[in-house]
């Protein structure tokens, strides 16, 4: 079994006129022109509960891709069941066994599962071709090959022995099941936190967020068709104030896998608390969350590759991204060069329907996420501490497009620099030179979060400076560089505060929180 230190899949160009970029055009009219129905997978069997709920397209919210059944607390008992049951056969298989499973999936995504993962992340949230390309084909890829990797080398960490005595680590699975709970914002994500502790030999319930169901359900079908047995990992869609409560208060969690929001991750933390004397081990409770994520500029800051990053940062993927930039604090002194360059380049930038392949942003997930975006923009059009200098428009006549907006504020504290936005919107606050020292504390001292972070200068003692200042505010910290877009293996990813637990998803360290190890002397 060859499992060698695995390299970052590179992302294919879709130049106009290739065969990739029409092959992907073919897939997305033949998923548009029919409506699908997405069941339950639990124990490897579909189940239809009736009680239903739809996919639209983001970008047009008048077509319907699917109709998705959702579970109740029947079929969520049913799932818990199926993942106990399978665990027994699952974690006696060798590990080589289980990642083979994952390695396999990784190589049909390079072949002909790209263009239906690909296709399904642009019409069901909304990527553009070249963000589903980095998610749903590479960056799954990767997860899948790098976390099979991880998994060989905690395998084959061993402690030393000496004469006489033979000491050994094994690592087991969890006991019990993993509930995995992911979000819409990344299908990667979505595929990999059940699969990560499967892996390790653990079985899982995963409850998928309702808006990416339709791109969630095609990574289960790709597991499926890749080996996985029945019952290891259960996908079921449903409402989770519903079946949440019936995984977290069960006596046999075994560990909470999750992306979503801080809301959420605190409410699973209380509700595990309240049930601690039922479960047999204390369960893991492993979760990424939110982001306030800053870029921060010092004086010498190289204003080109700024304002790229500020754009690729803040307004990537609608800025639906836990690590988009949405707080800039810039310099007074390099301001006006910032701004002309900044409104240059927004000019230029396309919003509109991604199947077109041209645009760079597409619409926002959902009802509730532009009419939340909708409400911080108006709030800071009324507000005498804040002006909108790009954008600021919104339209969900056809699709949820908002437009890449900039807010400046003479307020550090304003609403906006504060709160997560999750979406196209970028406040920038600019402070006097003199106040370096004071601007850096107000970065430091702003948000609640620490997930990602950038900071521009060319000036080393004053990047040693603001690395040092800075040191509990970004889990990810960009030197020079933009604040989103982390490589599975080479930037492990993950925040602390409250951001999350920080176990870097993609790393050795998340896998092995998946595994009790157990260390074993014996004497001849
Ligand atoms: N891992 C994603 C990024 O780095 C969230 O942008």
């Amino acid at each position: 079994f060859n499992l060698m230190q695995p390299k970052n899949e590179m992302m294919l160009t879709y130049l106009p006129g290739s065969r990739e970029k029409q092959s992907l055009k073919n897939k997305i009219t033949e998923m548009k022109s029919s409506v699908i129905d997405i069941p339950l997978i639990i124990d490897g069997k579909e189940i239809r509960t009736g009680k239903t709920g739809q996919c639209v397209i983001p970008h047009n919210h008048g077509h319907l891709l699917a109709n998705y059944h959702m579970a109740g607390p029947e079929e969520m008992e049913m799932a818990i069941e199926s993942a106990l049951k399978a665990k027994v056969k699952w974690q006696e298989t060798p590990w080589e066994h289980r990642v083979a499973v994952f390695m396999k999936a990784a190589e049909l995504i390079s072949g002909p599962w790209r263009d239906t993962l690909n296709a399904a992340t642009m019409l069901g949230q909304s990527k553009t071709v070249h963000e589903a390309d980095a998610d749903s084909a590479c960056e799954l890829m990767d997860f899948f090959r790098f976390n099979s990797f991880f998994v060989r080398q905690l395998m084959e960490e061993q402690p030393n022995g000496f004469d006489g005595v033979f000491n050994r680590m094994e690592h087991r699975p969890l006991e019990g099941f993993v509930f995995a709970v992911t979000p819409f914002n990344f299908t990667a994500i979505a595929g990999n936190l059940p699969s990560t502790p499967a892996m390790a030999g653990n079985t899982s319930v995963w409850k998928p967020a309702s808006s990416a169901i339709y791109s969630n359900y095609f990574v289960m079908k790709l597991l499926q068709e890749s080996g996985l047995p029945d019952g290891v990992i259960n996908f079921v869609p449903g409402t989770g104030s519903i079946i949440g409560p019936m995984a977290m208060e069960h006596e046999m969690l075994a560990g909470i896998h999750f992306t979503g929001s801080t809301a959420t991750f605190n409410r699973m933390w209380r509700t595990i608390a309240g049930n601690l004397e039922k479960y047999r081990s204390y369960p893991r409770i492993v979760g990424e969350t939110g982001g306030k994520d800053f870029l921060f500029a010092h004086s010498s800051a190289d204003v080109e590759p700024m304002v790229h990053a500020i754009i690729g940062g803040g307004f990537s993927y609608q800025g639906q991204k836990c690590s988009a930039t949405s707080r800039v604090y810039i310099p007074e002194s390099i301001w006006p060069e910032t701004k002309n360059l900044l409104l240059e380049q927004l000019a230029d930038l396309k919003v509109g329907d991604v199947e077109d392949f041209t645009n760079y942003m597409g619409a926002v997930i959902d009802r509730n996420s532009f009419d939340n975006i909708k409400s911080y923009i108006d709030h800071a059009r009324e507000s005498s501490e804040a002006e909108i200098i790009s954008g600021g428009s919104y339209d969900d006549s056809k699709g949820f497009f908002v437009d890449p907006t900039v807010i400046v504020t003479t307020n550090p504290k304003f609403k906006t620099m504060e709160e997560e936005i999750f979406g196209p919107v970028v406040t920038i606050y600019v402070y006097k030179d003199a106040d370096y020292e004071e601007a850096l504390d107000l970065c430091e001292s702003t948000s609640e979060y620490a997930l990602t972070g950038g900071i521009f200068a060319q000036d080393r003692k004053a990047i040693i400076e603001m690395e040092k200042k800075l040191c509990y505010s970004a889990g990810n910290l960009y030197i020079n560089d933009k604040t989103t877009g982390a490589y599975v293996g080479l930037q492990p990813f993950g925040g602390a505060r409250a951001s999350g637990t920080n176990e870097k998803v993609g790393s050795k360290q998340n896998v092995s929180r998946w595994m009790i190890p157990r260390t074993i002397k014996e004497c001849f």
